[in-house]
């Protein structure tokens, strides 16, 4: 199969939404691999605004100069569908088609995930498949780089949540080895898959630490107030409540992981704003815990000025300023969501037991802690090859294979990863002397894309420059 971009096989279509209407090009289910395992996931749809060649500029950019938004589709570690300008999220209109009345180029991939399965039973989708597919994908424009519409060299990778994890793995560019053989296996093309900035919404990353970092947040809260997703009418997602309370034994490993957590974060040397070495003391207090309340202060000041409401518990205002942040106040308020432990579950069903599955089991561990105290049947321990290609803070040693510009977003309700897992993500790529912009966006849950205006003044900067 030829892994060759034909420039002529597209079609036009127009796209009207909110009283906006973009014509584009649409070159759509473009199989980047030579040997596909499931040609529909391992494809790639790319979308070009049809102004770029009648020779016209928008918002400064050309059809050679125009940023390549490069957006994968991966949630919850599902396999993912390209995406088109048309898909909607939960109802609102897709990133795609503002960033084509933008002048982006759109790149949207897709990807195994989690529960694919083959007739055989074989599951095709676990571990790094996901993040394996992202880079031949990236590989695929590389390769076609001299008719690939847009600016190669300006990809911006952006996902969310389990997307926003890939999405920083994807800033790790050059690290190759770990990746060859399965690229190779696929017959990826051969090229490089370098983004020029990585933007990551709620990543779900450090899966080997996240249980510690949630649990450094959430110990002491033994309620759980969970959203109960199903897929209704017309493929709407449709939420309930369900709410508990925690076993006295979960009660107990929330306060062990907790209690790791110190020791974890003081191993890292994460420095802080003020050029101090950030660290906590065995009860889980200290300058990283400001720090983490200092991003929450700034967030709730920033809406405040803009005349949100800010009283949550936990938020003291004084005037027109937010005082301070009282963590256990704010958390308690903010509820736990998930039950202890959050991500390796001791029955080993959660999402992320089933990502680190393998061809022959569905469900696996992929921490010690975890693995020792399971209550599954035939407990069952990931490799470490996988966990490893799957945390990019193993990535970290050599500074010029890393994308120079980052951005993170969380937002402030954000219950389905601790706080602390972006920040230690962001604060290490900082502490390389990378670019690194990241903040917490006040009132929204765990998402992605809720501040897309800013997101392109943000990769306008960096390719404008
Ligand atoms: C996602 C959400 C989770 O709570 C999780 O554990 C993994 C992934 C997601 O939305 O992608």
């Amino acid at each position: 199969m030829s892994l060759r971009f034909d420039p002529d096989k597209y079609e036009v279509r127009t796209m009207e939404d909110g009283g906006k209407a973009v014509t584009y090009r649409a070159f759509e289910k473009l199989i980047y691999v030579e040997r596909p395992i499931d040609a529909t996931l391992q494809s790639i749809n790319i979308y070009v605004p049809e102004r770029y060649y009648q020779g016209e500029e928008i918002n400064g950019y050309t059809l050679q100069t125009a940023p390549i938004l490069f957006g994968n589709n991966v949630g919850g570690f599902f396999p993912s569908e390209p995406r088109t300008p048309e898909h909607e999220m939960f109802g609102h209109t897709s990133t795609t088609f503002y960033a084509l009345i933008y002048g982006y180029v759109v790149a949207t991939p897709g990807a195994r995930g989690r529960t694919n399965q083959a007739e055989d039973g074989f599951f095709y989708g676990k571990g790094q498949a996901g993040i394996v597919d992202l880079k031949a994908a990236l590989r695929y424009l590389w390769y076609n780089a001299d008719v690939i519409p847009g600016d190669i060299n300006h990809i911006i990778s952006n996902g969310t949540s389990a997307g926003g994890g890939l999405s920083a793995l994807l800033g790790f560019y050059d690290n190759a080895a770990d990746y060859e053989p399965y690229l190779k296996a696929l017959g990826a093309a051969e090229a490089k898959a370098e983004v020029f900035a990585a933007s990551c919404y709620c990543p779900v990353t450090d899966l080997e630490h996240a249980d510690l970092a949630y649990e450094w947040q959430f110990a002491g809260l033994p309620d759980f107030h969970r959203m109960h997703m199903k897929m209704g009418e017309g493929g709407r997602p449709q939420f309930s409540a369900v709410d508990g309370i925690m076993t006295e034994k979960r009660v107990s490993l929330s306060n062990e992981l907790a209690s790791l957590f110190p020791t974890y974060l003081n191993s890292l040397g994460l420095i802080g704003p003020n050029g101090d070495v950030l660290t906590l003391d065995e009860n889980g207090d200290g300058s990283f815990k400001d720090y983490i309340l200092g991003l929450l202060t700034a967030s709730a000041q920033g809406a405040l000025e803009r005349g949100e409401d800010v009283t949550l518990p936990g938020i003291q205002v004084e005037g027109d300023r937010v005082i301070s942040v009282d963590f256990a106040a704010y958390m308690k308020g903010i509820t736990r969501m998930k039950e202890a432990p959050p991500f390796d579950d001791v029955t080993m069903l959660n999402f992320e037991n089933n990502l680190f599955g393998d061809e022959r089991h569905d469900n696996a561990h992929f921490t010690a802690f975890s693995f020792e105290r399971s209550e599954h049947a035939e407990p069952l321990m990931a490799s470490a090859d996988v966990i490893r290609m799957m945390n990019p803070l193993n990535y970290m040693k050599d500074r010029g294979k890393l994308t120079q510009h980052w951005r993170f977003r969380q937002g402030t309700d954000d219950r389905d990863i601790g706080f602390a897992t972006p920040a230690i993500l962001a604060l290490t790529l900082k502490k390389l002397g990378l670019d690194v912009d990241y903040a917490l966006t006040w009132g929204e849950k765990h998402g992605g894309d809720f501040d897309v205006p800013d997101l392109f003044e943000w990769i306008d900067s960096l390719c404008k420059g």
